[in-house]
């Protein structure tokens, strides 16, 4: 079982007890339950696993058992909510060097969520020695980028299983809606497809079929996911150890907004939470970031980054909350018990003076880094809530998932926003295909005077 704890220091617990926000935000989970809130129509997350989750994986199950395909890799074509809760998954969980070692999961490989010739090349040439099944997921079923990509995949995949074999190896995941291209090219060419319920946004769809397939495919263990996801709902709904460190997460980051903090750096101590720290951003960043509000969700991976960000957080403009988040254990049981893990090597001659470590496990001494930063940047003046979990595992990652697409929502609704829509992103677009359609206006009038 996960157990999470949100740790503050006696001041900040101090000042938010001088404030409503607990009891606010007590209020605004009510209206995110009973689908009151701002952008309720896009709440079909809250409660997921026992909602649909759950019957989600057995008919992903299902659908495995009754198409068999041999492939040895998976290609996850998507963009933003569509690839970032897999790949913080598959970070979290896999072995780093898992192409060096015997992994228990297949490799997942990303495209769509880049424009670059060369990420684009490179992956196909990879894909040359490789029986790739390949998921394409977009919620709106137009995104510009990962429908190119498919165009790229589904022309080597087609000059690489000719005629109609292809097919089998195409799954999409998409809202069932006329209004998605991708839904219409999957019914029309005969892909498998996997719904994404309208009411689920692409940052809050990760337990939907937006993870759960390239997750399954590539044979992580899903089902310990959504147990996580589950038990933390469940929980919610009366469990206090639960239900107390979101009402006081989502207070403290509505308080420190009042103080005047505008940023929130998540700091975490391991290197494998660099896709779970990328997910959050978004997560944070498009949840909160509009009507000239919002903090800006930043990441540092310790101790890495005491050696560049550390300077600022010391002494840089005074505008931070740092959220910690902490495992107390690693997840990766083959590496044996505590006791039996790395431990700080003899050095004879102690010529690096660190002979006082010898003997001490590396975890431990990255734990002190971790707790060392903590206490500095508390030190300063920067609020530190120290969120902690029991395993990094996918047990906990689930559970976190939902912890953390709670507290947002929350914080959003704290700010009073909606925490569902996102409608600056359109800026960009608009210009962007302009200039595109401009250009190729102008490539198609050159092709045809060439022609000329
Ligand atoms: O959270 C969101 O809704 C967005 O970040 C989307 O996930 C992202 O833009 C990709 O959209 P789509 O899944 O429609 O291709």
């Amino acid at each position: 079982m996960s157990t999470l704890k949100l740790n503050l220091d006696a001041d900040l617990e101090n000042r938010l007890a001088n404030t409503l926000y607990i009891a606010k935000a007590k209020v605004a989970l009510r209206s995110l339950a009973s689908k009151t809130c701002a952008g309720s129509e896009y709440t079909g997350w809250f409660g997921w696993p026992k909602l649909s989750g759950f019957k989600l994986l057995k008919d992903i199950e299902q659908h495995y058992r009754n198409n068999p395909v041999s492939y040895d890799c998976v290609v996850l074509v998507g963009i933003g909510g569509s690839y970032a809760g897999t790949k913080a998954c598959e970070m979290a969980l896999n072995h780093t060097y898992a192409q060096e070692v015997t992994s228990p999961y297949k490799s997942i490989y990303y495209l769509g969520h880049h424009l670059s010739e060369l990420g684009t090349l490179e992956l196909l040439e990879v894909l040359r020695f490789k029986n790739p099944l390949v998921v394409v997921v977009s919620k709106s079923g137009t995104t510009m980028e990962p429908s190119l990509a498919f165009r790229f995949i589904k022309a080597y995949l087609q000059s690489r299983y000719p005629q109609e074999g292809y097919k089998d190896r195409v799954i999409a995941i998409t809202e069932f809606s006329e209004k998605s291209s991708l839904k219409t090219m999957a019914d029309s060419e005969g892909y498998a497809s996997f719904e994404i319920p309208k009411d689920v946004g692409g940052r809050y769809s990760v337990l939907t079929a937006v993870g759960m397939v390239p997750l399954f495919y590539a044979g992580y263990p899903v089902a310990d996911l959504m147990a996580g996801a589950d038990s933390f709902f469940a929980g919610l709904e009366n469990d206090e150890s639960i239900q107390d460190p979101v009402f006081k997460h989502a207070a403290v980051r509505r308080l420190v907004w009042d103080e005047g903090k505008t940023v929130d750096i998540l700091a975490v101590g391991e290197p494998k939470l660099a896709g779970f720290v990328e997910w959050w951003k978004q997560l944070f960043g498009e949840s909160e970031g509009k009507s000239n509000k919002g903090l800006l969700p930043s990441s540092v991976i310790y101790p890495t980054d005491l050696h560049s960000m550390g300077q600022y957080l010391q002494e840089g403009k005074d505008q931070m909350l740092e959220t910690f988040l902490r495992f107390e254990a690693c997840a990766n049981p083959e590496f044996g018990s505590i006791e039996k893990r790395l431990k700080v090597p003899y050095l004879a001659g102690d010529f690096d003076r660190f002979g006082y470590l010898a003997g001490k496990d590396i975890a431990s001494i990255n734990a002190s880094a971790l707790e060392a930063a903590q206490f500095a940047h508390a030190q300063r003046g920067i609020p530190c809530p120290e969120v902690v979990v029991s395993r990094l595992d996918a047990f906990s990652l689930g559970f976190l998932f939902s912890y953390f697409q709670t507290v947002c929502a929350v914080s959003a609704i704290l700010l009073e926003l909606n925490p569902f829509d996102q409608p600056g992103v359109e800026a960009y677009k608009k210009r962007m295909y302009q200039l595109l359609d401009q250009k190729s206006a102008l490539n198609s009038f050159e092709a045809r005077t060439e022609l000329v």
